[in-house]
């Protein structure tokens, strides 16, 4: 090898550990948002004290926290919402109530799903699903049609915890998003 062909094997070395010195930081900034979007995991906050909650009449609460688009980042900001029915009264211990959660997003297609406090029954306004208050779907014999949603309302892990401070009882929720369109409830990457 002549000492031209090494100078030039050499200044090519030199341009391309620079050119890596250069995007390599710029890969990672562009691909960092993806990589953190795919972290995952559930949000758990308490929501509700247990004593503004009646058997039978489900409420509705919001779930706050931080949003992450592209590349920006919002902090307490609304991100989901959920129902919560209340299945024990007051005659049960607070400690032993049982409340069920479920998130307000159609398992059918996204949509927020509604309450019907007249007939007590979930619907989704979009294409018309209906669920008990169980989250169960309503039977296609009991609607006439058929209901489109292909699983019931998505459950989430909810406790009845006592404040160490206050002694009151609240609601704890672990919000979750899934997958909606599937029959199985799969939670969304
Ligand atoms: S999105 Fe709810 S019924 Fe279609």
């Amino acid at each position: 090898m002549n000492r031209r062909t090494l100078i030039k094997w050499f200044s090519r070395a030199i341009g391309w550990t620079c050119a890596c010195i250069v995007a390599i930081p710029g890969i990672r900034f562009i691909t960092e948002p993806l990589r953190r979007r795919s972290s995952g995991g559930g949000i758990t906050q308490r929501v509700v004290q247990l004593a503004n909650l009646r058997v039978g009449e489900p409420v509705q609460t919001t779930i706050t926290g931080s949003r992450q688009d592209a590349w920006v980042r919002y902090d307490q900001e609304t991100i989901g919402r959920v129902y919560l029915v209340r299945e024990t009264d007051d005659t049960v211990p607070p400690e032993q109530s049982k409340v069920k959660a479920f998130t307000a997003v159609c398992p059918h297609l996204g949509c927020a799903v509604q309450f019907d406090a007249g007939a007590k029954t979930f619907n989704c306004p979009c294409h018309k699903a209906f669920f008990e208050l169980s989250g169960n779907p309503v039977s296609d014999s009991e609607l006439g049609y058929r209901n489109p949603t292909p699983r019931g309302m998505d459950s989430l892990e909810c406790q009845v915890v006592q404040e160490g401070g206050t002694g009151e009882w609240w609601v704890e929720v672990t919000y979750e998003k899934f997958e909606y369109g599937l029959t199985t409830k799969t939670p969304r990457a």
